[in-house]
């Protein structure tokens, strides 16, 4: 059976990371969008910083309920697959690790992101840019680890980076 993503390092950096950002981009009605909701730890941060409208997916159905206990819209989806409209903010802490056959099934869900790690994040970069509103952002986590990452056509800024254990975080803004 799949297991809920104990929120990590990734998250906590991701966490501090929106709450940075959001205050700057914070408008009445700003829309968010999580894609891999996990334990829900950045959908409650975002609420913690006043956001009303946050929408999310996961494709682990353990997550959705357990989001939705927590009180958030959050619907089973394969990045943007059941995903309609557009977003002021679009949010991703994704499985971002090369395959290592010893990593148990239950959680490579969450942990890797295909044969060389970046296989699920180039499918999302090229969704994600027709789910974007004008001056729209994308806060998207990655790592040293992660290999061949197709950022094509999209404006980028490094927010933050940090090094743990045997890699390093980076955090990306990236807008169309
Ligand atoms: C590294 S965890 C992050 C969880 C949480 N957002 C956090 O920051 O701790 C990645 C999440 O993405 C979900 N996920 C993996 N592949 C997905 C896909 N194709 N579409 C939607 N969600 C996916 C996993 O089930 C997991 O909950």
């Amino acid at each position: 059976m799949l297991e809920i993503y104990n929120a990590a390092e990734d998250s906590f950096l991701l966490s501090e990371v929106l709450k940075e950002e959001i205050p700057k981009l914070l408008t009445k009605n700003l829309t968010l969008l999580e894609i891999g909701a996990g334990s829900g730890i950045q959908l409650e941060t975002a609420r913690n910083l006043g956001i009303k409208n946050i929408f999310s997916c996961d494709i682990n159905s353990l997550a959705i309920k357990h989001c939705k206990k927590l009180g958030f819209n959050c619907i089973k989806s394969d990045l943007f697959e059941n995903i309609k409209g557009k977003f002021d903010l679009i949010i991703f802490n994704p499985p971002y690790l090369p395959e290592d056959k010893k990593e148990p099934e239950n959680s490579k869900v969450s942990t890797t992101g295909g044969k060389i790690g970046s296989e699920i994040i180039n499918r999302f970069l090229e969704q994600a840019k027709f789910h974007l509103n004008k001056n729209g952002k994308i806060i998207l986590l990655i790592s040293s680890l992660t290999k061949g990452v197709k950022f094509n056509n999209y404006k980028k800024k490094l927010l933050k980076k940090k090094k743990i254990f045997y890699e390093e975080l980076y955090i990306w803004k990236l807008s169309n």
